[in-house]
């Protein structure tokens, strides 16, 4: 009995230090996406997604592989949680405006800070928040990108509505969420191309396949391209399985013959 019980904890041990491991990976997930009305003046646009960072340090081997590489950044809510040190949000931030001019939308978790200091450190960094708002891009040609972001939906602080009334619906549009159920509210009528969301973490602790939530990945809704992602970071503790950290690398261009989404 007392070896079953001794091989059971070397077990445990094994699986919560491959949890451990798991936590810490630093991947980046780089894609050409193509689409049939993307902006052909810009030729390509090259976005960072982060999302979830939580009570990570952003680590300089991530942006060692980023650097360089990206027009804009994007951080997808969850920059923090409750207990996290203003110093090291303030540090990810910072690391992170290395890479480009950073965009911002809410997660749940960040309203679990004292979020009105967050708002301050943001600011200071010339972070652009997209609350319920969108900011245009445009191209030496004049040619426009509409980068739409709403606040948490958890929260029920997100407006949709808001976000767009001040859209162009011929514009070329990438809209960001920290939560993806906004997959529900988007009609294909709002024109989006692509949504970038996180919150699920993949499920973050998986068994066997099965988690509370399911894996990141894309999927398409109708002339819409979903991209939900596991994130970088976990909430409470370190600890991750099936689920392995995550973030983009995302080249968005214009459809070639042959070439639409790539899944
Ligand atoms: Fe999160």
């Amino acid at each position: 009995m007392t070896i079953v019980y001794s091989a059971a904890a070397i077990l445990l041990i094994v699986i919560v230090l491959i949890m451990v491991r798991t936590a810490f990976v630093n991947k980046v997930v780089e894609k050409d996406l193509f689409f049939d009305d993307f902006p052909e003046t810009f030729r390509t646009i090259s976005v960072f997604f982060i999302s979830d960072i939580h009570r990570r340090l952003v680590t300089e081997k991530l942006l060692d592989e980023v650097r360089g590489k990206a027009d804009i950044v994007i951080i997808g809510g969850d920059i923090t949680e409750k207990g996290v040190p203003m110093e090291r949000i303030e540090k990810n931030i910072v690391k992170l405006k290395g890479v480009g001019p950073l965009y911002f939308v809410w997660g749940n978790n960040d309203y679990e800070a004292d979020y009105h200091m967050l708002d301050a450190i943001l600011l200071k960094h010339g972070v652009k928040i997209l609350d319920n708002t969108l900011v245009v891009i445009e191209s030496d040609q004049g040619e426009k990108i509409e980068l739409i972001g709403i606040d948490d939906i958890s929260m029920e602080r997100d407006r949709l509505d808001l976000a767009l009334s001040e859209s162009d619906r011929a514009v070329f549009k990438i809209l960001v969420s920290h939560n993806p159920l906004v997959s529900g509210q988007i009609k294909d009528e709002n024109n989006i191309s692509l949504v970038l969301s996180g919150h699920t973490h993949g499920g973050q602790i998986r068994f066997f396949g099965f988690g509370p939530y399911e894996l990141g990945g894309m999927k398409k809704q109708g002339s819409t391209l979903l991209l939900t992602s596991n994130g970088y970071g976990t909430s409470t503790l370190p600890l991750r399985l099936g689920a392995e950290p995550e973030t983009h690398l995302l080249h968005l261009k214009k459809s070639v013959a042959g070439k639409s989404f790539t899944i």
